[in-house]
């Protein structure tokens, strides 16, 4: 924290979501839920589902646009970090796969299991190699593809997840007023049961008996998982604010983790942000886990809305229980021209 010699910034940020579409009518054919149930409870209008493929596929179009943004070759990247709950197998790595992918033939790389707080932490790690010299370009992946492990049985947690991947380029800031200024994260580990994926670890291997009990989806106690989550979240960030002599009038943007949108409005209540300043795509996409705050920084990227120098605070909650936050000074400016955010407050709307 505080002051750094080097600084770490992203330098080119890029997503990825498959095209096709589902939205809540699907939900309403397939499980006793509705639409409004939908939209009122969550937020959400629609999400994306990778029928075939892994969650490299998901990430290896995204990199190669991240890459190409930048104007640098693949050969010039030294890290490759994917942050999954979904990797294509449990190993090799999804790293090494996006490796071959993208023809990184210098890179190195790993996968990191931090749940829906994986972006934040590959960012705080790939922003330590750069600061101590120890890499030089690090590309760091949140994604996941979260259909391949969402019960669709179960309308309690089928209808909010969805598949997308965000990928960034961590590089040493030429400008040392810009990049990340610190991170911080939490755990609690009592809470495995509360939310995980049963079997297919070495405690459950697969067996005729798992995947008859379909205990290969992920579970979840959704209202402990809904409270903590906005308690947590709103710790973590006024933390992050108070040991940078930070107040939330100082924030341009706040980038909360996509899980639902009653628990981004909670959070934004108790920390005083008003939507303007919020980032918020749940409509669209679901609770992509380690993709949602790569997808909404790519996104605002493109509709021009974020700028170099804007005070950016990330914050997630997620499956450990895990809680991270970071705060960067925004290092790039957008290609485009401000458009109008479209940040509608939209399951209020469709309330009756
Ligand atoms: N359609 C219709 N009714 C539903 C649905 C649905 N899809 N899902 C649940 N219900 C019902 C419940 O069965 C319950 O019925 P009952 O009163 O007859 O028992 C009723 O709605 C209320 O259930 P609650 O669980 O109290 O509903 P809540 O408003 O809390 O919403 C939800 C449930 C959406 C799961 C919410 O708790 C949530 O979003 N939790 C966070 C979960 C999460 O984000 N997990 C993801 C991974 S971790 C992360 O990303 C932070």
């Amino acid at each position: 924290m505080g002051s750094k010699a080097v600084r770490a910034a992203i330098t080119s940020i890029s997503h990825y979501v498959p095209p096709e579409i589902l939205n809540n009518q699907f939900f309403e054919t397939q499980l006793e839920t509705s639409d409004h149930w939908i939209r009122t409870r969550t937020g959400i209008l629609e999400r994306r589902i990778a029928r075939t493929g892994g969650t490299s596929d998901l990430i290896i179009p995204a990199a190669k646009k991240c890459l190409e943004q930048r104007g640098i070759a693949s050969g010039e990247i030294d890290c490759i970090i994917v942050a999954t709950v979904t990797p294509d197998y449990v190993f090799p790595s999804t790293a090494s796969i996006v490796q071959a992918g993208i023809e990184a033939s210098n890179a190195w790389g790993f996968d990191l299991s931090a749940a829906c707080c994986g972006f934040i932490v590959a960012m705080s790690i790939a922003s330590s190699f750069v600061e101590s010299g120890s890499a030089r370009r690090v590309l760091v992946c949140g994604a996941d593809k979260m259909t391949s492990i969402t019960n669709y049985e179960d309308r309690t947690s089928a209808v909010l997840f969805g598949d997308a991947a965000g990928v960034a380029l961590v590089e040493r800031s030429e400008d040392e007023s810009v990049g990340v200024i610190d991170h911080l994260a939490h755990m609690d580990g009592r809470f495995t049961n509360q939310l995980y994926m049963p079997a297919g670890g070495s405690v459950k291997p697969a067996s005729y008996e798992t995947v008859a009990n379909r205990e290969h989806f992920l579970v979840q106690d959704g209202s402990t998982v809904f409270k903590a989550a906005s308690k947590e979240m709103a710790e973590v960030t006024q933390e992050i604010l108070q040991r940078n002599g930070l107040t939330q009038e100082d924030i341009r943007w706040f980038v909360p983790h996509q899980a639902n949108r009653r628990i981004i409005d909670a959070v934004g209540e108790r920390l005083g942000l008003e939507d303007d300043r919020v980032m918020c795509n749940i409509q669209h996409y679901g609770n992509t886990s380690s993709a949602t705050i790569p997808l909404c920084l790519s996104e605002w990227m493109e509709k021009g809305e974020l700028h170099k120098g804007d005070n950016v605070v990330l914050s997630s909650f997620g499956a450990g229980f895990t809680a991270a936050s970071m705060y960067m000074r925004w290092a790039i400016s957008p290609k485009l021209e401000p458009a109008k955010v479209e940040n509608a407050f939209v399951y209020a709307e469709a309330a009756d």
